[in-house]
């Protein structure tokens, strides 16, 4: 089973993603995840995805199909993969159907509201990528991880500027993607705007 979280910056895909990927023990593909890494660890592929990421635009398109197809080749990735920032484009889509077949979208959404108290909130690890909220899902200390006891910081792109910009992008470029699955009647949207349990079960419910 070869699922994709689609929605806006914020919605919850990497939350729920990592929560399905466990139940369902397949690994959580996600985009902005390995693009972050790259950045961290200074390589070429970072170096030349940082400035369109802190901008809150879509890094190119070939760069990063080239990376997700690398990644899919993977051995843990024949039961299935839950796939959370890609694809973002008609062109990522196009590409992604040359390599797997996909089951399930699930669509999130939830209006810009909720969006930009979750993305102002937000806090990453900086070691193991967890994803926690100053208020609705904080951590038992404050600025440490509760799984690997890393630090806790806020992404360059949570400033205001950039989720507005971000929004756009999604909107312009993204958004068309719930047509294209739509028409394939493979996409189910789940109201993103409840708690981590109500989409969660939402989803399992989708899923199972
Ligand atoms: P990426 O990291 O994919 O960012 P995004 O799509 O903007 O999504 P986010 O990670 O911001 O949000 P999310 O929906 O995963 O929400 P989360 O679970 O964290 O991409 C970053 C950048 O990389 C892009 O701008 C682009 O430059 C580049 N990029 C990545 N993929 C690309 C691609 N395919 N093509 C080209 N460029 C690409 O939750 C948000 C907050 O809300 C958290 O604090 C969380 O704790 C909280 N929360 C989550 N769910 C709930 C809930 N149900 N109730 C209450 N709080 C919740």
């Amino acid at each position: 089973m070869n699922v994709i979280l689609l929605g806006p910056p914020g919605v919850g895909k990497g939350t729920i993603a990592a929560k399905l990927a466990g139940h369902f023990n397949y690994p959580q593909i996600s985009t902005g995840d390995m693009l972050r890494e790259a950045v961290k660890s200074k390589t070429k592929l970072g170096m030349d995805a940082k400035s369109c990421m802190d901008k809150g635009m879509l890094v190119p398109d070939s760069v990063v199909i080239g990376i997700v197809e690398e990644r899919l080749k993977k051995p843990d990735c024949r039961k299935g993969v839950f796939l959370d920032g890609f694809p973002r484009t008609i062109a990522q889509a196009e590409a992604l159907a040359k390599i797997i077949r996909i089951d399930k979208v699930i669509n999130l959404q939830a209006d810009d509201s909720v969006i930009i108290e979750r993305l102002s909130g937000r806090r990453t690890c900086r070691k193991c990528m967890a994803i926690y909220h100053l208020v609705n899902i904080p951590p038992k200390k404050q600025g440490v991880c509760d799984k690997c006891k890393g630090e806790l910081y806020q992404r360059v792109d949570d400033k205001q500027e950039t989720i507005k910009k971000r929004l756009d992008t999604y909107r312009k470029q993204t958004e068309p993607l719930i047509g294209y699955y739509r028409k394939k009647k493979i996409l189910v949207d789940i109201d993103g705007s409840m708690d981590v349990e109500g989409v969660l079960s939402a989803a399992l419910n989708v899923l199972e």
